[in-house]
């Protein structure tokens, strides 16, 4: 895999360019049919768009229309929080952010360190659906709603729009999280973690997927074309259900974000951005990733930092579980759950 800097004519930009001129004429093909001014503005990539004067090296930062949601204004200041989570959850997913708030997400500090948790969203399909979305984000104040609709296919623009809100609305913050709505995080292990790490600098840590190689199936939903991604692997990427940066590896990655691919896949493509960064990611064993870990609330509470697949009434279950691990149990930690998971998917 080689991704050389692009400087005058780099065929990968071009193509991008194309994919966006592509883009920009179906959105004014859609408007021209269904009318009304926010869907033009809905349909308007405003992430890639703003982008256009900047020079290839600026970072991709949101311009600012880029959300119709925000957090309020005061948000992450004085102090920015050591620990952001942006938990990236669809418009419809009310119950799941609830559940979230009302667990882990809930908690402003975790071992000590000040943490601070988000909801990154797209634009429902539905349009009905944006009233309530309002009202929830006046109510709780943690919703970054980025003006792109709400796909499977989007997710990496959600990505770009989290770590652009980050990196603008929320400068300073030590490490962000990146998590799914339906995981679990260990919030006071992980900070605990994190806050022994002698450099945060360059810090992409996670689950790592190895060798995976791009799907070629046009009907998958993780299809990538050879047109888009030629090379027949992928380089090591961290797991999108749960990963960690620190704040200047999502500067630096938005920083190269203009030479990658726009995969659609939302892990690969932060891979691809830090490769092309010259970050390497970091294997964390405690991040379940996508291996389905049974609700033991041992394991989801003291020996695991992530657990992806939980439904909300799982993890109200596993939060309000007391007696957590025996001294047996914590003793043989990690081996203990990852048997767990092994017996499970039997
Ligand atoms: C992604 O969002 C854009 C902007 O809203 C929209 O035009 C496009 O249809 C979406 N793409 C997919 C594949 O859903």
């Amino acid at each position: 895999m080689d991704l050389p800097p692009c400087h005058k004519r780099c065929p990968r930009r071009r193509l991008l360019w194309w994919l966006l001129s592509g883009l920009a004429v179906l959105s004014v093909a859609s408007f021209l049919v269904t009318g009304g001014h926010e869907e033009l503005l809905s349909h308007s990539l405003p992430f890639f768009l703003a982008s256009r004067e900047r020079s290839a090296n600026d970072p991709i930062l949101p311009s600012s229309d880029a959300f119709l949601l925000l957090p309020p204004p005061d948000t992450c200041t004085p102090r920015p929080p050591f620990l952001l989570v942006l938990v990236t959850s669809a418009p419809s997913h009310t119950l799941q952010r609830q559940a979230v708030r009302e667990t882990w997400g809930g908690v402003r500090w975790a071992a000590g360190y000040p943490v601070q948790t988000f909801f990154a969203l797209g634009l429902p399909r539905e349009p009905s659906q944006q009233a309530a979305l309002q009202r929830e984000a006046e109510q709780h104040g943690d919703i970054v709603q980025g003006r792109f609709t709400d796909t499977y296919a989007n997710l990496t623009l959600k990505t770009l729009a989290l770590m652009g809100w980050a990196t603008t609305y929320c400068t300073g913050a030590t490490f962000i999280i990146k998590a799914d709505d339906d995981v679990f995080l260990n919030l006071p292990a992980l900070a605990q973690h994190l806050g022994t790490l002698t450099n945060a600098r360059g810090t992409y840590l996670g689950r790592i997927h190895w060798r995976v190689r791009p799907n070629r199936d046009p009907h998958s939903r993780h299809y990538v074309p050879a047109s888009l991604y030629l090379p027949t692997i992928f380089p090591p990427y961290c797991s999108g259900t749960a990963y960690i940066l620190s704040g200047d590896t999502a500067a630096a990655l938005l920083g190269v974000a203009h030479h990658v691919p726009l995969v659609p896949v939302e892990d690969a493509f932060v891979g691809l951005c830090a490769h092309q960064a010259g970050i390497t990611p970091q294997h964390e064993a405690h991040m379940a990733g996508s291996a389905h870990f049974p609700p033991d609330p041992c394991c989801y509470r003291e020996v695991l930092y992530s657990v992806h697949g939980v439904i909300p009434s799982k993890m109200l279950d596993m939060w309000h579980s007391t007696g957590l691990c025996g001294t047996w149990q914590r003793t043989l930690g990690l081996l203990r759950c990852k048997t767990l998971a092994w017996l499970a998917a039997l």
